[in-house]
Protein backbone atom coordinates (compact mmCIF):
# COMPACT_ATOMS: atom_id res chain seq x y z
CA UNK A 1 0.00 0.00 0.00
CA UNK A 2 1.27 3.80 -0.72
CA UNK A 3 2.30 6.12 1.83
CA UNK A 4 0.26 8.64 0.57
CA UNK A 5 -1.91 8.63 -3.30
CA UNK A 6 -3.41 11.13 -5.15
CA UNK A 7 -5.90 10.36 -8.18
CA UNK A 8 -6.99 12.67 -10.23
CA UNK A 9 -7.19 15.69 -7.90
CA UNK A 10 -8.63 18.83 -8.96
CA UNK A 11 -9.09 22.58 -7.73
CA UNK A 12 -10.02 26.06 -9.04
CA UNK A 13 -10.09 29.15 -7.14
CA UNK A 14 -12.29 30.93 -10.23
CA UNK A 15 -10.77 31.09 -13.34
CA UNK A 16 -7.35 30.18 -11.67
CA UNK A 17 -6.50 25.68 -12.34
CA UNK A 18 -4.04 24.93 -8.90
CA UNK A 19 -4.78 21.84 -9.09
CA UNK A 20 -5.36 19.87 -12.60
CA UNK A 21 -5.82 16.07 -12.49
CA UNK A 22 -2.84 15.31 -10.35
CA UNK A 23 -2.25 11.82 -10.42
CA UNK A 24 0.90 10.20 -7.95
CA UNK A 25 1.65 7.93 -5.23
CA UNK A 26 4.70 7.74 -2.61
CA UNK A 27 6.13 5.21 -0.77
CA UNK A 28 7.21 4.68 2.24
CA UNK A 29 10.15 6.82 3.27
CA UNK A 30 10.08 8.11 -0.65
CA UNK A 31 12.55 11.21 -0.84
CA UNK A 32 10.47 13.19 -3.57
CA UNK A 33 10.86 16.96 -4.95
CA UNK A 34 8.89 18.86 -6.52
CA UNK A 35 9.70 21.89 -8.80
CA UNK A 36 7.15 24.29 -11.12
CA UNK A 37 7.26 27.97 -11.55
CA UNK A 38 5.48 30.27 -9.40
CA UNK A 39 2.02 30.23 -9.58
CA UNK A 40 2.27 26.68 -10.68
CA UNK A 41 -0.14 24.92 -7.78
CA UNK A 42 2.76 23.51 -5.43
CA UNK A 43 2.05 25.61 -2.26
CA UNK A 44 -1.87 24.82 -2.95
CA UNK A 45 -0.48 20.69 -3.45
CA UNK A 46 0.07 20.39 0.05
CA UNK A 47 -2.74 22.79 1.13
CA UNK A 48 -4.64 19.76 -0.54
CA UNK A 49 -2.91 17.35 1.26
CA UNK A 50 -2.93 19.00 4.66
CA UNK A 51 -6.48 19.42 4.66
CA UNK A 52 -5.96 23.55 4.33
CA UNK A 53 -7.97 23.22 1.00
CA UNK A 54 -10.50 20.87 0.15
CA UNK A 55 -10.62 19.64 -3.64
CA UNK A 56 -13.13 19.68 -6.26
CA UNK A 57 -12.57 16.74 -7.42
CA UNK A 58 -10.59 13.74 -7.21
CA UNK A 59 -9.18 11.82 -3.99
CA UNK A 60 -6.08 11.76 -1.49
CA UNK A 61 -5.00 8.66 0.29
CA UNK A 62 -2.93 8.35 3.40
CA UNK A 63 -1.66 4.94 4.38
CA UNK A 64 -4.70 3.40 1.75
CA UNK A 65 -7.18 6.00 4.15
CA UNK A 66 -9.67 8.48 2.19
CA UNK A 67 -8.78 11.71 3.59
CA UNK A 68 -11.75 13.28 1.99
CA UNK A 69 -14.02 13.75 5.58
CA UNK A 70 -10.55 14.16 7.67
CA UNK A 71 -9.95 17.57 9.21
CA UNK A 72 -6.59 18.82 9.09
CA UNK A 73 -5.64 18.47 12.77
CA UNK A 74 -6.51 15.04 12.04
CA UNK A 75 -4.43 14.82 9.17
CA UNK A 76 -1.72 15.58 11.18
CA UNK A 77 -2.17 13.62 14.00
CA UNK A 78 -2.26 10.69 11.18
CA UNK A 79 1.36 11.74 10.41
CA UNK A 80 1.28 13.83 7.55
CA UNK A 81 3.36 17.58 8.70
CA UNK A 82 4.31 20.54 7.04
CA UNK A 83 6.12 23.28 7.16
CA UNK A 84 4.93 26.74 5.10
CA UNK A 85 6.60 28.85 2.63
CA UNK A 86 6.57 32.04 5.32
CA UNK A 87 7.34 30.89 8.17
CA UNK A 88 4.79 31.40 11.00
CA UNK A 89 5.36 30.87 14.66
CA UNK A 90 4.05 32.68 17.06
CA UNK A 91 6.33 35.47 17.68
CA UNK A 92 5.53 36.34 21.04
CA UNK A 93 6.06 32.76 22.35
CA UNK A 94 10.13 31.14 22.47
CA UNK A 95 10.95 28.67 20.26
CA UNK A 96 10.22 26.16 22.80
CA UNK A 97 7.15 26.85 23.47
CA UNK A 98 6.08 26.90 19.93
CA UNK A 99 7.90 23.46 19.40
CA UNK A 100 5.74 22.63 22.85
CA UNK A 101 2.77 23.36 21.17
CA UNK A 102 3.18 21.54 17.91
CA UNK A 103 4.38 18.24 20.44
CA UNK A 104 1.18 18.37 22.37
CA UNK A 105 -1.44 19.61 19.30
CA UNK A 106 0.04 17.53 16.70
CA UNK A 107 1.77 14.25 18.66
CA UNK A 108 -1.46 14.61 21.42
CA UNK A 109 1.70 14.04 23.96
CA UNK A 110 1.14 15.63 28.01
CA UNK A 111 3.22 16.41 30.32
CA UNK A 112 6.88 15.52 30.44
CA UNK A 113 6.42 13.27 27.19
CA UNK A 114 5.66 16.91 25.78
CA UNK A 115 8.59 18.75 26.61
CA UNK A 116 11.00 15.76 25.77
CA UNK A 117 9.60 15.82 22.46
CA UNK A 118 9.70 19.37 21.44
CA UNK A 119 13.54 19.60 22.97
CA UNK A 120 14.06 16.14 20.61
CA UNK A 121 13.52 18.18 17.41
CA UNK A 122 14.80 21.43 18.61
CA UNK A 123 17.98 19.15 19.20
CA UNK A 124 17.65 17.42 15.71
CA UNK A 125 17.36 20.70 13.20
CA UNK A 126 20.18 22.24 15.35
CA UNK A 127 18.02 25.02 17.53
CA UNK A 128 18.15 23.76 21.28
CA UNK A 129 20.91 26.75 22.22
CA UNK A 130 17.99 29.15 20.92
CA UNK A 131 14.91 27.86 22.73
CA UNK A 132 14.61 30.23 25.32
CA UNK A 133 14.34 33.03 22.00
CA UNK A 134 11.19 34.98 21.71
CA UNK A 135 10.10 33.28 17.86
CA UNK A 136 9.90 36.89 16.71
CA UNK A 137 13.65 37.56 17.08
CA UNK A 138 14.90 34.74 14.85
CA UNK A 139 16.82 35.35 11.83
CA UNK A 140 14.91 33.60 8.65
CA UNK A 141 17.28 30.28 8.73
CA UNK A 142 16.39 29.82 12.39
CA UNK A 143 12.46 30.56 11.10
CA UNK A 144 13.24 28.16 8.96
CA UNK A 145 14.64 25.49 11.25
CA UNK A 146 11.82 26.07 13.34
CA UNK A 147 9.46 25.57 11.24
CA UNK A 148 10.66 21.59 10.25
CA UNK A 149 11.35 21.68 14.22
CA UNK A 150 7.31 22.15 14.57
CA UNK A 151 6.31 19.62 11.95
CA UNK A 152 8.97 16.78 13.37
CA UNK A 153 7.00 17.86 16.86
CA UNK A 154 4.05 16.16 15.34
CA UNK A 155 5.99 12.01 14.47
CA UNK A 156 5.14 12.92 10.98
CA UNK A 157 4.98 9.85 8.61
CA UNK A 158 5.79 12.59 5.80
CA UNK A 159 7.25 15.99 5.54
CA UNK A 160 5.34 18.49 3.31
CA UNK A 161 8.40 20.64 3.27
CA UNK A 162 8.00 24.25 1.22
CA UNK A 163 10.84 26.20 0.09
CA UNK A 164 12.45 25.91 3.21
CA UNK A 165 16.46 26.58 1.68
CA UNK A 166 14.66 29.84 -0.48
CA UNK A 167 16.57 32.63 1.03
CA UNK A 168 19.36 30.92 2.69
CA UNK A 169 23.33 31.38 1.93
CA UNK A 170 24.65 28.31 0.25
CA UNK A 171 26.65 27.09 3.51
CA UNK A 172 22.95 27.35 5.27
CA UNK A 173 21.24 24.97 2.18
CA UNK A 174 24.01 22.26 2.68
CA UNK A 175 23.42 22.58 6.41
CA UNK A 176 19.74 21.94 6.23
CA UNK A 177 19.69 19.72 2.90
CA UNK A 178 21.35 17.08 5.46
CA UNK A 179 19.24 17.62 8.38
CA UNK A 180 16.92 16.58 5.53
CA UNK A 181 18.59 13.32 4.82
CA UNK A 182 18.77 12.75 8.56
CA UNK A 183 15.31 12.62 9.05
CA UNK A 184 14.81 10.91 5.50
CA UNK A 185 17.50 8.35 6.59
CA UNK A 186 15.01 7.80 9.43
CA UNK A 187 12.39 6.64 7.46
CA UNK A 188 10.45 9.55 7.49
CA UNK A 189 9.20 10.39 3.69
CA UNK A 190 10.16 13.93 2.02
CA UNK A 191 7.87 15.77 -0.69
CA UNK A 192 9.85 18.79 -0.69
CA UNK A 193 9.10 21.88 -2.69
CA UNK A 194 12.07 23.88 -3.87
CA UNK A 195 13.90 26.34 -6.62
CA UNK A 196 16.97 25.63 -5.02
CA UNK A 197 17.69 22.63 -7.46
CA UNK A 198 21.33 22.29 -6.18
CA UNK A 199 19.64 21.24 -2.64
CA UNK A 200 17.15 19.00 -4.29
CA UNK A 201 19.31 16.89 -6.52
CA UNK A 202 21.64 16.00 -2.97
CA UNK A 203 18.60 14.67 -1.37
CA UNK A 204 15.77 13.61 -3.67
CA UNK A 205 15.89 10.40 -5.72
CA UNK A 206 12.91 11.39 -7.83
CA UNK A 207 11.41 14.82 -9.18
CA UNK A 208 7.33 16.32 -10.00
CA UNK A 209 7.12 19.39 -12.04
CA UNK A 210 4.04 21.18 -12.03
CA UNK A 211 3.02 23.67 -14.23
CA UNK A 212 -0.63 25.31 -14.10
CA UNK A 213 -1.40 22.70 -11.72
CA UNK A 214 -0.65 19.99 -13.41
CA UNK A 215 2.18 16.88 -13.51
CA UNK A 216 4.18 17.42 -16.30
CA UNK A 217 6.75 15.43 -15.19
CA UNK A 218 7.67 12.79 -12.59
CA UNK A 219 10.92 10.53 -12.87
CA UNK A 220 14.40 10.81 -11.90
CA UNK A 221 15.50 14.02 -11.12
CA UNK A 222 18.37 14.49 -13.43
CA UNK A 223 16.04 13.34 -16.56
CA UNK A 224 13.19 15.17 -14.98
CA UNK A 225 14.99 18.40 -15.48
CA UNK A 226 16.24 17.70 -18.94
CA UNK A 227 13.31 16.43 -20.15
CA UNK A 228 11.64 18.81 -22.75
CA UNK A 229 7.99 18.83 -20.41
CA UNK A 230 9.90 20.79 -18.39
CA UNK A 231 12.48 22.80 -20.64
CA UNK A 232 8.83 23.82 -22.24
CA UNK A 233 7.21 25.27 -18.59
CA UNK A 234 10.40 27.20 -18.06
CA UNK A 235 10.77 28.53 -21.82
CA UNK A 236 10.72 32.33 -21.88
CA UNK A 237 11.22 32.49 -18.22
CA UNK A 238 13.65 30.90 -16.29
CA UNK A 239 15.62 27.97 -16.93
CA UNK A 240 16.74 24.91 -14.21
CA UNK A 241 20.19 24.52 -13.90
CA UNK A 242 22.38 22.61 -10.71
CA UNK A 243 22.69 26.08 -9.44
CA UNK A 244 19.30 26.72 -9.46
CA UNK A 245 16.73 28.52 -11.05
CA UNK A 246 18.04 31.00 -13.16
N1 LIG B 1 -6.93 30.79 -1.73
C1 LIG B 1 -6.72 31.21 -2.98
N2 LIG B 1 -7.64 31.94 -3.64
C2 LIG B 1 -7.44 32.35 -4.91
N3 LIG B 1 -6.33 32.09 -5.63
C3 LIG B 1 -5.37 31.37 -5.03
C4 LIG B 1 -5.50 30.89 -3.68
N4 LIG B 1 -4.38 30.21 -3.36
C5 LIG B 1 -3.58 30.25 -4.45
N5 LIG B 1 -4.18 30.95 -5.45
C6 LIG B 1 -3.61 31.17 -6.78
O1 LIG B 1 -3.33 29.90 -7.32
C7 LIG B 1 -2.13 29.91 -8.08
C8 LIG B 1 -1.19 28.88 -7.53
O2 LIG B 1 -0.67 29.32 -6.29
P1 LIG B 1 0.37 28.47 -5.43
O3 LIG B 1 -0.20 27.13 -5.16
O4 LIG B 1 0.73 29.30 -4.26
O5 LIG B 1 1.59 28.32 -6.45
P2 LIG B 1 3.13 28.00 -6.20
O6 LIG B 1 3.32 27.55 -4.80
O7 LIG B 1 3.46 26.96 -7.22
O8 LIG B 1 3.87 29.29 -6.50
C9 LIG B 1 -1.60 31.33 -8.01
O9 LIG B 1 -2.02 31.99 -9.18
C10 LIG B 1 -2.28 31.90 -6.77
O10 LIG B 1 -2.42 33.29 -6.88
MG1 LIG C 1 4.48 28.27 -3.22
Amino acid sequence: MPLLQLEGVSKRFGQVVVADGITFQLEEGASVGVVGPNGAGKTSMFGLISGDIKPDSGSISFEGRDLHRVATPTRCRMGIGRTYQIPQPFEHMTVFENTLVAAQQGARTRGVASYEKAYQSLERVGMAALANRPAGSLALLHRKRLELARALSSNPRILLLDEIAGGLTDAEVVDLSAVIRGLQGEGIAILWIEHVVRALLSTVDRLLCLANGALVADGEPREVLASDAVRTVYLGGRIINESGVS
